[in-house]
């Protein structure tokens, strides 16, 4: 009868139909198991996807050649392989366009925040979700895409500048958001003044040459309107989300709505419409005064068939003696509560 080392030296030329390799180098004899008087031998299998028709095929080679052997019966269980060695493994060519350029990691998901004009609050609103998001146990990151009008180390408070580890340069983390921003790399605030090509590069650069590490979020706080960058950002991840910020003018609702078509046009999802400076909370009386008018946000919801996901009032965030950061909205701030509400139904409909 088989020992157990024999076992293991039979199923290690086996190979993972999926990642191409042996069980032996994907680790995928997991367990070995023998009951010498009724030559039964139990094996479990690690392997890259489990219930499929491959999965069949393996288990019919694995039995074939214990019979072989000389087992009289065999039981085989599968499980899935960790993820790391699933990432590791992978062909590039199966890998999607976006996990390749956050370096083999399957699991970010994006969301960039658009709009059809400028001033609305899309860097606001990026800055905020991605607090709240944080402040719900996932790990995000921003990338401030606005590389003219970069706008988030200021909002957050962010005075020191990135390191570089070998090739790779590490973003500025603040309140455990991780942050790169074109600010980062001109000095005295000068103006920029590449054009088309080159800022193409750079959002490339934003990827590949930062170490994101294992995030949950990526958010791109884009540009206003519907410009190179957007089309850019449409381009590389095309699995990216999209949020559409608008104040709550019926007209603003009308420019907004054609960065959504664009985003429709590209078939990306739209998560929802955020409203921004809905309203303003008189301090007298406690009355909403609509001061921006009224009934934009979902107006631009019903035009892109998608939702409403909140709206922001009008309002600085409270003022904090030690701490510095002007567009950063406290959990117990109104706005703070409905980022709060926000970024709970992101994750449901990500993660859904
Ligand atoms: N709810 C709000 N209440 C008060 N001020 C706000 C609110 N939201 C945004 N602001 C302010 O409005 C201005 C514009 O916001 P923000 O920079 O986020 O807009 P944007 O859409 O990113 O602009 P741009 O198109 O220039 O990138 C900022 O000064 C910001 O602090
Ligand atoms: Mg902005």
């Amino acid at each position: 009868m088989l020992t157990k080392e024999e076992v293991i030296e039979l199923l290690n030329p086996v190979k993972d139909p999926f990642l191409h390799i042996t069980l032996e180098e994907s680790g995928g004899i997991i367990e070995v198991s023998i009951k010498e008087d009724k030559k039964h031998i139990s094996v479990k299998v690690g392997i890259s996807k489990i219930n499929t028709g491959e999965q069949m095929q393996m288990q019919q080679e694995i039995v074939g050649i214990l019979k072989r052997n000389g087992a009289n019966t065999v039981g085989l269980r599968f499980e899935q392989l960790p993820e790391e060695v699933i990432r590791k493994y992978q062909p590039a060519a199966e890998q999607t366009q976006e996990a390749s350029l956050m370096g083999g990691n399957t699991n970010t998901n994006f969301i960039a925040v658009a709009s059809g004009k400028g001033g609305v609050g899309k860097s606001t609103v990026t800055v905020n979700l991605a607090m709240a998001l944080m402040r719900l146990g996932k790990k995000v990151g921003i990338i401030d895409a606005d590389i003219y009008g970069f706008s988030v180390p200021d909002m957050m408070g962010i005075e020191n500048r990135p390191l570089v580890r070998g090739k790779k340069i590490i973003p500025v983390e603040r309140f455990g958001v991780k942050v790169i921003s074109m600010g980062f790399f001109v000095e005295d605030n000068s103006p920029i003044i590449w054009r088309g090509p080159m800022l193409g590069k750079m959002l490339n650069s934003f990827f590949s040459e930062v170490e994101w590490g294992d995030l949950d979020y990526l958010l791109l706080d884009l540009p206003p309107g519907t410009g190179d960058i957007a089309m850019d950002v449409h381009e590389l991840l095309p699995s990216c989300k999209e949020i559409i910020v608008t104040t709550p003018h019926p007209t603003a609702a009308f420019v907004a709505a054609r960065a959504g078509q664009m985003a429709i046009k590209t078939n990306h999802e739209i998560l929802g419409v955020v409203e921004n400076m809905s309203y303003f909370v008189s301090e007298k009386t406690g009355e909403k005064e609509y001061v921006f008018g009224q009934g934009g946000g979902g107006k631009l919801a019903e035009v892109l068939k998608t939702k409403v996901l909140g709206h922001l009032q009008l309002g600085q965030p409270y003022m904090e003696e030690d701490i510095f950061a002007p567009s950063v909205y406290q959990e117990d701030h109104p706005n703070g509560k409905e980022y709060h509400k926000i970024a709970a139904k992101v994750i449901a409909q990500m993660e859904e």
